[in-house]
């Protein structure tokens, strides 16, 4: 899995406990801003039916290949594709110009071999969920050769040790249909996935503050998309990251976003995530939940997100600035409207 703001890696379990507390023999769940999919991954594996969505094109497909896929529909041309993969040999192009050589992300060596393996995936033209599938492990395979503190913003001044090892693609961990439901992947804005999908339980994990995830995983966006976009600025950010918004990365047009999100779900039972460095507090969170029902909230000590561990860095990778501590409080809500 990649590295991710805002990841609930270390938050599963209290999820998936949250869950099956608000509703005992719920079947399906909605993972509405569902990021790596990690949450949705987790759920699936415990046997609910997981409908994962998230707007940015990066995370639909780590939704597809996932939620959506099983390990028997495509494990074994998967395999024998990034066994072909792993020998290519690299050429520079698109991605090694960008991200390699106008900014320092990856090491040109591995640059060149993504370059290679992205062109020879858009040529084959693959049946979309064997598509994700190898698109999400050539992500993958990027995010472990990186050199970054993981966002997208800005790079390391030196190689970061990792930046300097071969690239090698994985097979992604598919669950099997055997231990799991089927699940099912969406690429739509948040609002309109509320309205639109039906499931017992959501589950929330919005942007809790002005951080664009296009811009922060923008190199994804354009792997995923292969468009080869003009870039700009000093971490070659695609153009469209200076248009594609999101209402929930607006303090001033949050809650309005999330209130009208949080009416229009179809569901009944709801477990939120927010933290309290996000722009509604404790209060006002549980206020704008209770008009759905009664709420219960959970406390949970966590480790702040990897960049403020590492310290603060402008966009040349130069560190300024102090980091004030390294903790802050996820609040898990748990919302009952029945
Ligand atoms: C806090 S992250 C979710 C992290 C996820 N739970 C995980 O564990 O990886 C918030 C997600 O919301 C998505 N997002 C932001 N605005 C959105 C919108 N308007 N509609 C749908 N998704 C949105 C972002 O792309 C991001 O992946």
């Amino acid at each position: 899995m990649i590295k991710y703001l805002g990841s609930k890696r270390k938050l599963l379990s209290e999820i998936l406990s949250a869950v099956q507390t608000a509703m005992p023999g719920a079947r399906s769940v909605i993972d509405l801003f569902s990021g790596t999919s990690r949450v949705g991954y987790a759920l699936k594996k415990k046997n609910y039916e997981v409908h994962a969505n998230d707007h940015n094109l990066y995370a639909y497909m780590l939704a597809k290949c996932y939620i959506a896929t099983n390990l028997e529909a495509v494990g074994k041309e998967a395999k024998k594709l990034i066994a072909e993969f792993n020998v290519i040999k690299g050429q520079a192009g698109y991605f090694t110009e960008n991200f390699c050589v106008r900014s320092l992300f990856f090491h040109p060596k591995n640059g060149e071999r993504i370059d290679a393996i992205r062109e020879v995936i858009a040529k084959k033209k693959l049946e979309p969920s064997l598509e994700a599938v190898l698109l999400v492990s050539l992500m993958e395979a990027a995010d472990r050769v990186d050199s970054t503190c993981g966002m997208q913003m800005a790079y390391l001044k030196k190689w970061a040790p990792r930046a300097e090892k071969h690239l090698s693609l994985r097979m992604p961990l598919l669950l099997s249909s055997k231990e799991s439901l089927p699940g099912f992947a969406y690429q739509l804005d948040a609002l309109e996935a509320a309205k639109s999908l039906d499931a017992d339980v959501t589950y929330l994990d919005p942007p809790y503050n002005q951080h664009r995830y296009r811009s922060n995983y923008h190199i994804w966006e354009t792997l995923m998309r292969w468009d080869k976009p003009e870039v700009y600025g000093v971490a070659s950010k695609r153009i469209d990251c200076r248009t594609h918004k999101s209402l929930f990365n607006s303090k001033r047009q949050f809650i309005k976003a999330f209130s009208s999100v949080i009416s229009s779900l179809k569901s009944k039972v709801l477990v939120v995530s927010f933290n309290n460095e996000g722009f509604v507090n404790r209060t006002e969170m549980e206020a704008l939940l209770s008009k759905k029902g009664q709420v219960t909230t959970q406390v949970i000590d966590y480790k702040r997100y990897v960049g403020a561990q590492i310290g603060i860095y402008n966009p040349k990778g130069e560190a300024v600035g102090q980091v004030s501590h390294l903790y802050n409080k996820e609040y898990l809500y748990t919302v009952d409207g029945r």
